[in-house]
């Protein structure tokens, strides 16, 4: 029996979270409203309020976990990629804790934790697991990448963005309807009620598998500008509308890459992973291309798709059965890649 808290402090939310072989026993997480009137994340902020959050958001795994600090064999964290202040305090507590349990310290990769956050296995439910290898479109706020996982810890991405990640394309976006940050989930809603066939926004055209999405969120700016000098009240009038077409390209360029990188591989079974996996527009398309194209799919609980400390706590679980550890030397990363 092996028990691993996890540590995610990679970004704006403190999480942990109880993995008992495999078994998610319990996932806190405290978001940090504070960057919200920043319209983006404030590294100094993020790290202080990790700090603030940190001891109280692991307390309330454990109670949650109905376990003991003691019953703990092994505690991961995130090393990155990530805002470096944020991530020196998930470390921090790591190496404090591995010391005073005298227990295995295990580094994980975000991005690989994203991957893996298929692999959990709820209590609750039978969820069904990829089997290797499988392609994951990986979408977060600092990721746009089409990864084929070939075992674990062997992933090779064939496709990646050249400049934004998908998440920034939404939050950006956002940020020109005048939403607060983070804005994908506000798109997410506003476009609920919109007609996406309302606006049409050229998508960018790059060669092999790689994604762009700086010009898009341009033409964007440029398209909502030229209206407003018309139109004082144009966002107001059309941001449902303004908020479906955006988002409906912005899938759209994910969805072509995604299928031609299906077409080149063979792999037809497909898992999302990252914050924008949680979007409910790309998930109901996921299923009806899954549908026509008999493609095997695999999409996290909303919880998981967003960062958490449960996908840190698999992997390091994994890293555990393998007794892949670290030394008290270990410095987090800003930049990692899988
Ligand atoms: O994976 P994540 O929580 O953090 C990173 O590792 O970056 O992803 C955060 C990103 C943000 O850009 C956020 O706006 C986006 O995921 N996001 C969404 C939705 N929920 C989160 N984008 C579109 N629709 C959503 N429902
Ligand atoms: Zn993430």
């Amino acid at each position: 029996m092996s028990i691993i808290l996890g540590i995610e402090s990679s970004c704006d939310d403190t999480s942990a979270a109880i993995i008992k072989d495999g078994f998610l026993l319990s996932n806190a997480i405290a978001n940090q409203d504070v960057h919200k009137a920043y319209g983006g994340v404030v590294p100094e902020l993020a790290s202080r309020a990790h700090q603030q959050n940190i001891i109280p958001v692991v307390d309330h795994a454990i109670k949650e976990a109905n376990i003991s600090k003691d019953d703990i064999d092994g505690i991961a964290f995130t090393r990155g990629p990530g805002l470096l202040g944020s991530l020196i305090v998930g470390t921090s507590f790591a190496k404090g804790f591995s010391l005073a349990k005298n227990i295995p310290l295990i580094e994980v990769n975000h991005l690989q934790g994203h991957i893996l956050v298929h692999f959990i296995k709820l209590l609750a439910e039978k969820n069904k697991k990829p089997t290797f290898p499988f392609l994951c479109l990986l979408v977060s706020g600092g990721h746009s990448q089409i990864v084929i996982v070939k075992d674990y810890f062997d992933m090779e991405i064939i496709g990646q963005t050249i400049d934004d990640a998908a998440g920034e394309a939404f939050d950006k976006c956002a940020k020109i309807l005048g939403l607060p940050y983070p804005g994908g989930p506000l798109i997410d809603k506003l476009a609920q009620t919109g007609n996406e066939n309302a606006f049409k926004f050229t998508k960018p055209r790059i060669k092999n598998l790689d994604y762009s999405f700086s010009g898009l969120k341009t033409a964007f700016l440029y398209f909502i500008r030229d209206n407003l000098k018309e139109n004082p009240d144009f966002i107001t009038e059309n941001n449902a509308d303004l908020a479906a077409s955006i988002q409906k390209t912005i899938i759209e360029v994910l969805f072509d890459k995604l299928k031609k990188a299906i077409v080149q591989t063979g792999i037809k079974q497909i898992a999302v992973s990252g914050g924008v996996s949680a979007n409910s527009q790309l998930r109901k398309d996921l299923i009806s291309n899954a549908k026509i194209n008999n493609w095997d799919i695999f999409m996290p609980n909303k919880e998981f798709s967003t960062d958490n400390a449960a996908m840190i706590a698999i992997t390091g679980y994994f890293k555990y059965l393998k007794k892949d550890f670290v030394g008290q030397d270990i410095t987090p990363l800003a930049r990692l890649h899988l």
